[in-house]
């Protein structure tokens, strides 16, 4: 299952530049080089839709896929270590925070970790925040071509034992790699229902 009707993205560096439809959107966050562009392209069978790079700190703005003429899928620009000054990650982190309280058509996030490394703090921080917001999440791990397939389940356990945030029960958990072509049916199949099963009031 792939997101195949993506033609329109917008970038959005302030949050008044973002869409003003009332369509549901579900962001992608997570640190900066965790794979949240690379994600996209997976999710959407398409190599260069959004750009990706080695260095961490790529994706600057929000950045917005239209799907079916229905809903957004949200890049954001990450947290954490990043190419660049501490102005532009304070802006980044602004951007966020801004964006995550104050979006009403926000109606789920996909927090990516690298199932590499497990939740680090700026991780855990995040974690807490999006918690607080009550809105569906999934735990995206990442890159998970670099572990072997025998253990992937098992390192993944670890590191939900090791997380120290309490998750709501509903908390989809999906394992992906981009480099692998893997997850994103289960990605996809758990957007599709948020999607599906959001409230009446809520903006559609
Ligand atoms: P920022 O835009 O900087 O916040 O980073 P990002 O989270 O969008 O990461 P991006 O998709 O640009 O990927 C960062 C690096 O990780 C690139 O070199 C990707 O090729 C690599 N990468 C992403 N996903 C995978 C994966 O599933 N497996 C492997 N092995 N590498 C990956
Ligand atoms: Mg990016």
């Amino acid at each position: 299952m792939l997101l195949r009707n993506v033609e329109i993205k917008h970038f959005c560096a302030r949050l008044e530049e973002c869409p003003n439809r009332p369509l549901p959107e579900i962001a992608l966050s997570g640190r900066s080089n965790v794979g949240k562009s690379s994600l996209v392209n997976l999710l959407t069978g398409r190599k260069k839709l959004a750009y990706t790079s080695k260095e961490p700190g790529k994706t600057q703005v929000l950045t917005y896929y239209e799907v079916d003429e229905s809903w957004y899928l949200v890049d954001m620009p990450g947290y954490g270590y990043a190419k660049v000054g501490a102005h532009e990650r304070r802006r980044w982190a602004n951007l966020a925070r801004q964006y995550f309280h104050g979006r009403a058509q926000l109606a789920a996030v996909a927090q990516l970790l690298d199932i590499r490394v497990g939740a680090t703090p700026d991780d855990k921080a995040r974690l807490r925040a999006l918690v607080g917001l009550g809105r569906p999440l999934c735990l995206v791990w990442t890159k998970a071509d670099k572990i072997a397939p025998t253990k992937r389940d098992r390192t993944v356990g670890e590191h939900l034992a090791r997380l120290d945030v309490s998750l709501p029960e509903d908390t989809a958990v999906v394992i992906t790699s981009s480099l692998g072509r893997f997850g994103h049916d289960q990605l996809v199949a758990w957007m599709r229902d948020v999607l599906a099963t959001r409230e009446p009031s809520e903006p559609s």
